[in-house]
Order: structure tokens, then sequence, then C-alpha cells
């Protein structure tokens, strides 16, 4: 079965892997919106156009959303995915340009156009929440929302927080709220599933594979510096794979999240799991089902 999906990103490395395997497995990319996380948005956008032209898919539509995050002030990110966000690799430069369109509006219309869309979100949720907030009748045309974000135990900013909701914990904690079926990847299986060098060169083949390897160099040398192994963690995948092939996930809870958002707070932007119901987290993978996802498809 394929999925026509609107793909919401901040394209980081890990997010152009999710492209590429988007594209790879079939799925029915209306549109694709961006955001500011990984890297400026401007950037971002760069990077998606430059992804699409070198997969021959210079037909994907592209939308550029926000600048900034609708409250906290824009972090920099630690440069572990490059100066360019793509590990400084050179793609040729697209013939094409973004759409006129900003992302909120684009998602509605797209949404419009396709009901039972799914929206993968693979950077901080500002564009999502803005469209949610502008449209409340984007509910009725979204099947499912599939995020990385989050962090039960384990987060990769502070030790509660993830960096996609960390980023724009309003955001976050405005679409978890939504009450539409969310199934989130937070960090924990991701940081629990490291994929070494051999790994990788193992699981994604050919031609995309080799831009993969080249992308996931600068992180591999690294995380060699300060850890002494060459690997990387592959949170955006994981949510496409987990989506695609359920049998990836070993285990999962039921439940709600919510977000720290006190600004005196040193919490602010942890997770906090809550009492209620209708947010699937993966919180385990089996990390030979995930890789062979990827085989299959390279
Ligand atoms: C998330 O932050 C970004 O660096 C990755 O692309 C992923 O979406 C992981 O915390
Ligand atoms: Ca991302």
């Amino acid at each position: 079965m394929t999925y026509k999906m609107i793909i919401d990103t901040d394209c980081g490395i890990d997010d152009a892997i999710t492209i590429i395997s988007a594209i790879k497995y079939g799925i029915d990319i209306v549109g694709i919106t961006t955001v500011s996380g990984n890297v400026y948005v401007d950037q971002v956008t760069d990077n998606v156009l430059r992804i699409l032209n070198f997969m021959g898919r210079n037909d994907i539509k592209v939308f550029k959303g926000a600048h900034k995050p609708l409250i906290s002030e824009k972090t920099t990110p630690a440069k572990i995915h490059g100066e360019n966000g793509i590990g400084d690799v050179e793609l040729e430069k697209s013939p094409k340009s973004e759409e006129e369109l900003p992302a909120p509006y684009a998602i509605y219309k797209l949404a419009r156009e396709n009901p039972g869309i799914v929206l993968l979100t693979l950077g901080p949720l500002t564009n999502i929440a803005m469209a949610f907030n502008l449209y409340p009748d984007l509910k009725n045309y979204v099947s499912k929302i599939v995020s990385m974000g989050g962090a039960v135990n384990f987060g990769n900013v502070t030790r509660f927080a993830e960096f996609n909701f960390f980023y724009d914990p309003e955001a976050a904690e405005f679409v978890l709220r939504l009450g539409i079926p969310i199934l989130l990847v937070p960090w924990d299986p991701v940081v629990a599933t490291p994929i070494f060098e051999e790994e990788l060169k193992e699981t994604f083949k050919g031609s995309v594979g080799k831009l993969i390897l080249q992308m996931e160099k600068t992180v591999m040398d690294f995380v060699e510096k300060v850890r002494g192994v060459r690997g990387v963690f592959l949170p955006d995948p994981m949510a496409l794979a987990t989506f695609l092939d359920p049998t990836i996930i070993k285990s999962k809870i039921n439940t709600s999240m919510h977000m720290e958002l006190n600004h005196g707070s040193l919490m602010r932007g942890a997770s906090i799991i809550g009492e209620g119901h209708g947010t699937e987290i993966v919180m385990e993978v089996d990390k030979g089902k995930f890789l062979n996802f990827f085989k299959n498809i390279f």
C-alpha cells in the first residue's frame, strides 16, 4: 500500500535520507514544506530542492515555511549536520525554486485536495501548528501525523529535551493537543539504535547510498572524536520506517505527551508523559528489521 504524504522538514542529513527513502519506497509525496531547525529555513529549502534534483524528482513542489519558532528565540544547533545541514556535500543547484505559497497554507491546500493525507514531520512543528491554527478544519483532511520528536526518558539537547520539540515547544504542545492520531518517534528508540559505519555501507547501496555515506561522514568524524566509534543515529528515517512497517516496533506506549513551557524553568522544552491517550509513542525498535526496511528499497 502506498500513501499520500506531505513531508515537513528542517533538512538535515537524516531528513535528506528520509526524503530519499520515501521517494524510493514509492510514497506519493504531494509536497514538501520547510522550516528552520537544523539550519535556517532558506538553507533548508535549498537543500530540499537540491536533493529532489539529485533524485530526478523536480516535479515535487517545495513550500518555504517558518523562519523562527513561535515564541522561543532561534537557537543555533550543534553543527553536527555540517555548515549547510547536509554534511557540507555540494549537490548541484536545482533549476527550480520554491513555490510562492507559504508552507502553512500549502499544507491546508494540499490536504484539502488529498483528504486522508499523512503529515510526516521531521523538524520543529512551527509550520504544522500555524497551519492548524489558521485552518481548524484541516483536522478533517489529515488522517495521521507521523512525527520525530520528544523524549520520554532520554533527550539529546538536555537530559529531558529532544531537539525538534525543544526548538519550538509551544508549537509541539499545540500539535500534541490537536486530538489527531499521532505516531511519535522520540529520542529514546533512536539513541538505543546506533548504526555503525559498516552497517550503513551494507544498508544504503548504489549511487544514492554513496551520497548518504558522504553526507554522514561529517557526523561519523564528529562521533569518532567524542566516542571513539564511527556511527550515526537515524531519527527521521525511523519515523518513516516504523509508520510504513509497524513490525519494526518492538514496544510502544499509547499515552499523551505535553511540553514544559515555563520560561524560567531549566526543564523548558522537556517532554512530559501525561495520563491521556491518543499519542502512540515508539519506545523500542528491532534494529535488524529497521535496517532491512532500507536494504529492501536501496
Ligand atoms: C532531530 O533533530 C535533528 O537534528 C534531526 O534531523 C532530527 O529530526 C533529532 O533530535
Ligand atoms: Ca530533522
